[in-house]
């Protein structure tokens, strides 16, 4: 029987920081399912890992539709941990799903159409076992569908209950500008934009996109803040079996060039001369970039989750 720390919530200052504008608060360091919590994993392993998550005061947890192998296995196993154990703290919960990537087969399982979106948002819910989620993204840019038909099925769904907030993930920074106007006409403003920021990846930045957050009151949620692993000591000295570049087409060996391996080394330094770990210095730097709200980490074990987190809660 679970029952959760009670000292969760003594973080250092600063470890909540607000959401642009809005009344949110989120944690510096949230924790992504992507990989390593669906049907591919041990369920007690993912278990362990969001109860030692929440006891660390992480309280926002990203998910999407097709997360996990199978697509949804995810969101099912996360329904099953908040049916066991994490339920009963549902308020103090911040849990976001997306959809826009390949869900199910046919021509309405995918992108961003209104029937694709509110009909995957419901399945969402139906593996999670919620009524609601907090945070409902477009995951992605639909260049064939009208943006005003995407966003207005996310007002929609906002007004319908079922997400409390909605984002935007990964849209071309001029159609996000449209998305934010769009979106404040009908007071359901936009929380968050989740991108990709990290040592060796800052397009948001160069694009303008991060600056657009901070004028506009968005959030920046940075997903991939380690570049999947790179910026750790896993490939340091080659590419170990069970990591995800040997085993995920998401992380191609052909990234881990020599130079790019000479450049993780000198970064490793620098962290080693700082007194912390590539994985902890990559993430300050992440922390550092003024507009951003909170890293999306993601692990593949319980050692990885408490390294990830120690340098900023001791
Ligand atoms: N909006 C989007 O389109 C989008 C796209 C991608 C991700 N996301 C979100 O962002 C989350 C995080 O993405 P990500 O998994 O790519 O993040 P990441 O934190 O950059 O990479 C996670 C991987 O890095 C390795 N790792 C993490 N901590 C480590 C440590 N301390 N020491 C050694 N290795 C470590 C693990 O690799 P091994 O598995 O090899 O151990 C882990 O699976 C996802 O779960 C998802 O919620 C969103």
């Amino acid at each position: 029987m679970y029952t959760a720390s009670p000292d969760r919530y003594d973080r250092p200052e600063g470890f909540y920081r607000r959401c642009g504008k809005s009344g949110i608060m989120l944690p510096a360091i949230s924790l992504g399912l992507w990989k390593n919590f669906g049907h591919e994993a041990d369920f007690k392993e993912s278990l362990d890992m969001l109860h030692y998550a929440f006891d660390n005061g992480i309280v926002h947890f990203d998910l999407a539709n097709n997360y996990g192998t199978p697509y949804g296995s995810a969101e099912e196993n996360f329904g099953r941990a908040l049916q066991e154990s994490l339920g009963k703290y549902r308020d103090e919960l911040f849990i976001s799903t997306k959809a826009g990537y390949d869900m199910w087969p046919g021509v309405y399982g995918n992108w961003g159409s209104r029937k694709y979106l509110i009909s995957s948002l419901d399945q969402s819910l139906h593996r999670m076992r919620l009524d609601y989620v907090d945070l409902f993204y477009s995951h992605r840019y639909d260049p064939n569908t009208p943006l005003d038909e995407t966003l207005q099925a996310l007002v929609d769904i906002v007004r319908s209950g079922k997400a409390l907030y909605v984002g935007i993930s990964r849209w071309p920074h001029e159609a996000f500008r449209y998305a934010l106007d769009y979106l404040d006409a009908r007071n359901v403003p936009c929380l968050t934009y989740q991108g990709r920021i990290n040592m060796l990846d800052h397009a948001p930045i160069e694009e303008g996109i991060l600056q657009t957050c901070i004028d506009r009151g968005v959030g920046f949620v940075s997903f991939s803040p380690l570049a999947q692993g790179l910026l750790t000591e896993r490939y340091l000295s080659g590419i170990p079996e069970d990591s995800r570049m040997r085993n995920s087409i998401n992380l191609k060996e052909s990234v881990l060039t020599p130079e790019m391996l000479r450049h993780l080394l000198t970064l490793n330094e620098e962290a080693c001369s700082k007194g912390m770990k590539l994985s902890q210095m990559a993430l300050k730097w992440v922390l550092e970039q003024q507009g951003v709200t909170s890293v999306i980490v993601g692990v593949s074990r319980l050692s990885q989750l408490k390294e990830n987190l120690e340098w900023i809660v001791g």
